[in-house]
């Protein structure tokens, strides 16, 4: 199952405790630093032991940028301090991307696109 990558497509609670969803701003300055956060939406997953989540990883666009390890004993969400691009891409939009993975119901994910200010 972990080779297949899963999102919302029903909005049940079982998707719901599963899919990584990203709160942060919509809109950054050049150089800013702004905080990300990414835990389920409203639903929480169990964390115990033979069911749990075992990473959350953060990428912007292809790239990692964070991905924290967890085990039964960790609340599963991140928060992760990003600094934006320099000067010269105003204008600029970027994907980020979340990921989270069960170790019984594989590997979940969600997209939001910011942009940065210009
Ligand atoms: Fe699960």
């Amino acid at each position: 199952m972990s080779g297949h990558v899963q999102t919302l497509k029903e909005g049940t609670d079982f998707e719901k405790k599963h899919v990584p969803i990203i709160e942060c701003k919509d809109e950054i300055a050049v150089n800013e630093l702004y905080e990300v956060k990414v835990h389920t939406d409203g639903v929480p997953h169990p964390m115990e032991d033979g069911h749990f989540i075992q990473y959350i990883e953060l990428r912007i666009g292809e790239l990692t940028v964070y991905r924290g390890s967890m085990t039964q004993y960790v609340k599963p969400e991140i928060s992760v301090v990003l600094k934006a691009p320099s000067e010269g891409h105003e204008g600029l939009k970027m994907t980020l991307k979340a990921f989270m993975f069960c170790n019984l119901h594989g590997l979940w994910t969600y997209e939001k696109e910011i942009t940065i200010k210009k």
